[in-house]
């Protein structure tokens, strides 16, 4: 049958999508700007009519009423990553997680230890050949195609068509609703002085013709504006988003000196302004793939001289990381950043670097911390962990005993409090 006509034949309301749900049903939903609106805003409707739904996805980002403490028996969310609107369900206790290295989704859906049971996705109008684009959120998506008993996609014009590994052909998909509103949108972060210090130390040690992985939060794009007078720059990362565009327009990357696929940006999620989506509409220079390959460690690391910029919430003196919890109240997820840290330690001349202001909560709280809270989600391991960067400075830590270590630490601590850590460092033998 033609395409178009199985396209009129696939396509339903919203409201009408929610026939393809059965009680009990893992439904896979897209990162970020992936999240399929009008469909979680129609389950959110009906959400009593089913009992045991559960929606796994990272970030997600918009509140919708099936976020409700009261109806977590018909629907609940079960993050793989905490994103602004599940983080209170996450730190409530009515929400729940998996934790996950986002690299080993799709294996995780492969091995049916998350067995996903409906796809709910955006996805850019369908081309002449029939297909869509997943071009917002191919993460694990692609990885849930495979196995879903039903896939229901949300047609919207203002999804980009992208290249990549990030299509479905309409034989595949089950039923698709249209929705013509504006995708989610994110700006850049407000830049202060002490996101301004970070990247500049970070920028002083990335060398023209490096290839970067910009991780999510506040300070890494902050190190990307430091960047824009390099040359040269390539890019292999998980999140595109608005920063990459700029360095791009300023001419800092060129994606020419690559060791792994040169000449091509390569992502897994995209996360910006509608520039960024009209930027991706079609443009050569850019592949969308499933997180496990963008993510891999042994993939990303072909690339020489990765530099990889994550953030992280509190480090110990030994350089652990409790990147996505504070005690053990839930914040964010691992994500991609011990991904990408084991890929820069494996990448030739690869740098990975932590980073994180000196202090949180107004300038009353040090994220250098003899011990971590109690219960912290360790995210990157004191063997992983390689440079971490605060606004006074950078601590180099592969290769160093534990004694260095702690010194390395407190010098890149708030003065205020280093005689208090090395105080602690003493009591704890590290000194
Ligand atoms: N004690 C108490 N509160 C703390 C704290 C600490 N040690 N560290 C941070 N906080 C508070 C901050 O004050 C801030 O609160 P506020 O919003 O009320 O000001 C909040 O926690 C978030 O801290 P911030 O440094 O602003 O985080 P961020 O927005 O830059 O995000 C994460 C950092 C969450 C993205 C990052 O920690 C993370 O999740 N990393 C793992 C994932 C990853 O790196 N992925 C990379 C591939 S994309």
């Amino acid at each position: 049958m033609p395409t178009h006509q199985q396209y009129a034949q696939k396509l339903v309301t919203s409201q009408e999508a929610m026939q393809f749900l059965r009680d009990g049903d893992v439904i896979i939903v897209p990162t970020a700007a992936g999240e399929p609106p009008s469909l979680l805003t129609a389950l959110s409707e009906q959400r009593r009519a089913f009992r045991g739904i559960k929606i796994a996805q990272i970030l997600a980002m918009r509140n919708y009423p099936y976020f409700d403490p009261e109806t977590v028996e018909h629907v609940q969310h079960v993050a793989l990553f905490f994103g602004g609107a599940s983080r209170l369900c996450g730190q409530a206790g009515w929400g729940d997680f998996i934790p996950n290295y986002f690299s080993e989704i799709p294996l995780m859906i492969e091995r049916g230890q998350i067995t996903p049971d409906v796809v709910f996705s955006m996805a850019s109008p369908m081309d002449e050949h029939g297909y869509f684009s997943l071009s917002l959120g191919t993460d694990y998506t692609m990885a849930a195609l495979a196995k879903a008993r039903a896939i229901v996609l949300e047609v919207n014009p203002h999804v980009p068509f992208a290249n990549g590994n990030c299509t479905v052909h309409i034989s595949q998909v089950t039923a698709l609703v249209e929705s013509d509103g504006p995708i989610l949108e994110v700006g850049l972060p407000k830049i202060g002085p002490v996101q301004e210090a970070i990247g500049k130390h970070v920028a002083d040690m990335i060398a023209d013709g490096s290839t970067l992985q910009i991780g999510y939060g506040g300070i890494p794009d902050a190190v990307v504006m430091q960047l824009t007078q390099k040359h040269d720059l390539g890019i292999h990362t998980e999140m595109i988003g608005d920063g990459i565009m700029t360095l791009l327009e300023s001419g800092a990357v060129t994606n020419r000196k690559k060791t792994h696929m040169p000449g091509k940006m390569v992502a897994t999620f995209a996360l910006g302004s509608r520039m960024l989506y009209a930027f991706m509409h079609r443009n050569p220079m850019l592949e969308m793939h499933p997180v496990n390959f963008t993510n891999d460690p042994y993939i990303a690391s072909q690339n020489d001289n990765l530099m990889t910029i994550n953030a992280t919430l509190q480090v110990d003196l030994l350089g652990q990381c409790g990147s996505e919890s504070i005690g053990d109240t839930p914040y964010s997820g691992t994500g991609g950043q011990v991904d990408f840290v084991r890929a820069a330690n494996r990448s030739r001349g690869g740098k990975s670097f932590i980073v994180l202001p000196s202090m949180a909560k107004s300038d009353t709280i040090s994220r250098i911390v003899p011990v971590l809270s109690p219960g912290t989600h360790v995210t990157t391991s004191k063997n992983d962990v390689n440079y971490v960067v605060t606004e006074f400075g950078v601590a180099q830590l592969r290769g160093k005993s534990a004694k260095q270590r702690a010194q390395e630490m407190i010098a890149i601590a708030h003065p205020d409090v280093r005689s208090e850590l090395r105080q602690a460092a003493r009591q704890m033998r590290l000194l």
